[in-house]
């Protein structure tokens, strides 16, 4: 029967029969798989491996900290931390239209990564010291889904930032191909990993990017982010985590209206909640929040996020809305 100490040991010896004395490169999203499947490509080949964190700026508040503090405290990982927030920035400057900013959110991705790839082959001094693998976190689904093909790194789009470069000469390391998400999990759990990462709920390769409905501008993140972590905080202690799917928080940057706060007039922007419940994001249906929680995140985002004056609920079902609002 399924014992996640006997699929690591599995697992281990698997990558280490595949991955011999190789270098071994992978990308951290802070996400579970990708935190799962280098923490098992860690313990099979210990420094062999190195971690690539991009930082994009389009991350929640506190997921670097969680990814350079907490996960390296718990594996020991060699981790590289890409600071790319400015350069997204300027790519994402003008851009409101949602697909348009998958494609530069990808693309810039790919960018940070090949740079760090680039400088990992102008120091590699022998030809054992290049990196000839990559992990990638794909799970059995995603195998079944992409029509269970092997060896490529041509991974839907949709469930990837963007994927990764056709030229990219890496041969794949897969430890989770067999796997389900639950399994995944706990295996992260018997590897020690933090709980804020192994209990993550989906959150999308774009990030925030796909949050904000209009342009992507450092004030608006911060907003949002600050939004975000009010939400997230208050459904966390009201016990809901389990209970929802997700709960994307969106910030409608185009839009304002009037308001009143203290003595003033207002004239700010509503930020959306989206929480929903599913089995595979494939349909949801939205989550009915107890009020009490509804008012509290209410309360806390236009009181404490300048520049919010509103805090609407979404009660549309997938289909026809879409978890996401772009
Ligand atoms: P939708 O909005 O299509 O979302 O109902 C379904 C699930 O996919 C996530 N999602 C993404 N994940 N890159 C990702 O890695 C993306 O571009 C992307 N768009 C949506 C979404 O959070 C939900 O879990």
């Amino acid at each position: 029967d399924w014992n996640s100490g006997n699929v690591i040991a599995e697992q281990v010896e698997r990558i280490r029969q595949q991955v011999g004395t190789g270098r071994v490169i992978s990308a951290l999203s802070g996400g579970v798989d990708s935190a799962v499947s280098t923490a098992l490509v860690h313990e099979a080949v210990g420094d062999q491996l190195i971690a690539v964190f991009v930082d994009h700026g389009l991350l929640r508040k506190g997921e670097r900290e969680q990814v350079e503090n907490d996960y390296v405290a718990s594996t020991g990982v060699k981790l590289i931390t890409v600071d790319a927030r400015e350069t997204f920035l300027e790519a994402l400057a003008g851009v409101s239209d949602p697909e348009q900013k998958r494609k530069i959110i990808g693309r810039e991705f790919i960018r940070a990564f090949e740079k760090v790839q680039a400088d990992l082959v102008a120091e590699a001094k022998a030809e054992g010291e290049q990196v000839r693998f990559l992990v990638q976190g794909t799970l059995y689904p995603d195998v079944v889904e992409s029509g269970g093909g092997t060896g490529t790194a041509n991974i839907k789009s949709h469930h990837n930032v963007g994927g990764l470069p056709e030229d990219l000469q890496f041969e794949l390391v897969e430890p989770l191909r067999t796997l389900f998400k639950d399994e995944v999990r706990a295996i992260g759990r018997e590897l020690g990993l933090p709980e804020a990462i192994v209990g993550r709920q989906p959150f999308p390769g774009p990030g925030l990017g796909i949050r904000i409905v209009g342009e992507v501008t450092a004030d608006r993140l911060e907003i949002l982010r600050e939004a975000d972590a009010i939400a997230r905080a208050e459904l966390t202690k009201a016990g809901l985590d389990t209970e929802i799917w997700q709960c994307p928080v969106v910030l409608l940057a185009d839009v304002r209206s009037v308001g009143v706060q203290g003595d003033g007039r207002t004239y700010g922007h509503p930020i959306v909640l989206r929480p929903v419940s599913s089995e595979d994001a494939m349909t949801a249906d939205w989550t009915r929040l107890p009020y009490d929680v509804l008012s509290k995140i209410s309360n806390r985002i236009t009181n404490e996020v300048k520049d919010v004056n509103r805090v609407v609920l979404d009660v549309t079902s997938k289909p026809p809305g879409t978890i996401e609002w772009e």
